[in-house]
């Protein structure tokens, strides 16, 4: 499973891929206002600290507007993938983005026919929403399962990403649900390399190694 960060926070990005194991960068216009700068300068440096894909959102909301906006931010650089609500405009814009080559996340998916109908597009990724599923008291990995299953049984090229990850157990759960990605903040990848037996583990292996008699000459 692929690992990209939700963020706009340039340096955590910048951590998370000297980490080796960041494949990408979804943004929206939320975090856009978290960063506090300028848009298109943050993705303009995002895009040459990750070469992987890097999702940029749309505001518009007529087609022709959402295919505009799609157009200047897939001009930014060759990795941006341009990211568009669920609906039926932004449907229509996927399709027509998708048809000049342009790569699409279709996000605020929280129903697999919206998924499907996204896929049915062109898109290049669908975003379902897992975490704001469960913050309203439903189960947001059925909607992850669901929609890798329906893409199996017809074979569909859509890679499904799961998003609004909210810790560790979301990410695990995803990769079992045999989702192509997880988009996680950039806390919830810390969290994913800590483990107290690992840290207890090094610590015992510093103090051991200190009785090996060439200790201080082997390295
Ligand atoms: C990613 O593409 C989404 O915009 C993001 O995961 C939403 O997460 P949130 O529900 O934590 O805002």
């Amino acid at each position: 499973m692929k690992i990209f960060l939700d963020t706009a926070d340039v340096e955590e990005i910048r951590q998370g891929v000297a980490m080796g194991v960041v494949d990408g960068v979804t943004t929206n216009p939320s975090l856009a206002a978290k960063a506090g700068r300028n848009f298109r300068d943050v993705v303009l440096e995002i895009v040459e600290i990750c070469p992987g894909p890097v999702s940029a959102e749309t505001v518009a909301l007529q087609a022709d507007e959402i295919v505009r906006e799609g157009r200047i931010l897939a001009k930014w650089a060759p990795n941006i993938v341009v990211k568009v609500p669920l609906m039926a405009e932004g449907l229509k814009a996927v399709k027509q983005l998708t048809s000049e080559g342009i790569k699409t996340n279709v996000t605020l998916i929280f129903s697999a026919s919206q998924a499907l109908l996204a896929a049915k597009a062109g898109a290049t990724f669908v975003s379902p929403f897992l975490g704001r599923l469960d913050d309203i008291g439903q189960d947001g990995m059925i909607l992850i399962r669901d929609i890798v299953q329906i893409f199996k049984n017809y074979n569909v090229q859509t890679e499904v990403l799961a998003a609004s990850i909210r810790h560790p157990v979301h990410v695990l759960q995803s990769a079992l649900a045999g989702s192509h990605v997880a988009t996680m903040p950039f806390k919830v990848l810390q969290q994913l390399v800590k483990h107290p037996l690992t840290d207890k583990g090094i610590e015992t292996f510093l103090v051991d190694w200190q009785q090996v008699p060439d200790a201080a000459t082997v390295f």
